[in-house]
């Protein structure tokens, strides 16, 4: 209801948990500008279902490298922006290379924060804007991590985005949040994940895109939750 007829722009909307959140954005009406990495079945898909919802909606693959002009040329004034994608690393600290590093901090840090840095003068021109960010499992706080150190440091880094976001934006309509989900199984999640996620999880059963995606619409609708980092686990203890 409160979405209705605005612009969204979804990083990685068209797999995994981002596939959740469009369908959910697709549901509530909204102007839908869909990004997706190299798959053109999945971004055909996707904009195959969102359109059987009657909204307007137009994709862009692009595998991010940092350059964020394709996205502002793509969508230059979204109302919400989600950015979804964020790819995982499980290696040891001292066995992280240096690409590793670079590949970690500019997909899960530096690319959402220059894309905010780029449309939050506009959301705030226009007195309007909500921005959804996510973590890990569990990098709600600071703490040490010893399979995920460069995956989670640059997903912990983001609170600090979320937060400058909220004290510029706070006394202008525009909100960023952050979710942390815990295991979630996806399309992209291999039997050994699978598996893993199984054990791990505290109910026995991983998460799904879609329980994800309704807690997503719950905090882009709101105008009061601001800088907030939910985790969205079952509780889980790593
Ligand atoms: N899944 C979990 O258990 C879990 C747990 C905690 C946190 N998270 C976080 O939740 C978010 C969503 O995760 P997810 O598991 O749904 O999958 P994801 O792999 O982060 O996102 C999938 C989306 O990203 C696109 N993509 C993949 N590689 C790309 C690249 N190099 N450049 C640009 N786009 C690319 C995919 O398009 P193509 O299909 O075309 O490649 C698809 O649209 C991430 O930030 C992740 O870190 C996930």
């Amino acid at each position: 209801m409160y979405l209705s007829g605005k612009r969204a722009l979804i990083i990685g909307g068209t797999g995994g948990i981002g596939r959740g959140i469009t369908i959910a954005l697709a549901q509530s009406g909204m102007e839908l500008f869909i990004h997706g990495g190299t798959s053109q079945e999945r971004m055909t898909a996707t904009l195959t279902a969102v359109q059987s919802f009657g909204v307007k909606a137009q994709g862009l693959l692009n595998r991010i490298d940092g350059d964020i002009g394709p996205f502002i040329a793509f969508c230059p004034e979204p109302d919400i922006v989600v950015v979804a994608h964020g790819p995982f690393l499980r290696k040891r600290l001292v066995e992280t290379t240096t690409e590793d590093w670079r590949f970690m901090t500019i997909n899960n840090l530096a690319f959402p924060g220059a894309l905010i840095s780029a449309f939050l003068p506009g959301m705030v021109a226009r007195k309007y804007g909500r921005i959804l960010l996510f973590g890990g499992t569990d990098t709600g706080a600071i703490r040490g991590f010893s399979t995920t150190p460069a995956y989670s440091a640059a997903k912990t880094g983001l609170a600090v985005i979320a937060r400058s976001v909220a004290q510029i934006g706070a006394c202008f309509g525009v909100t960023c949040n952050i979710l942390c989900p815990g295991l979630v199984d996806t399309e992209y999640t291999d039997e050994e994940t699978k598996s893993y996620n199984r054990a791990k999880s505290p109910l026995g059963i991983p998460l799904s895109p879609e329980i994800i995606a309704k807690t997503a619409l719950h905090i882009l609708e709101s105008p009061a939750l601001n800088g907030a980092i939910i985790q969205i686990d079952d509780g889980i203890n790593l």
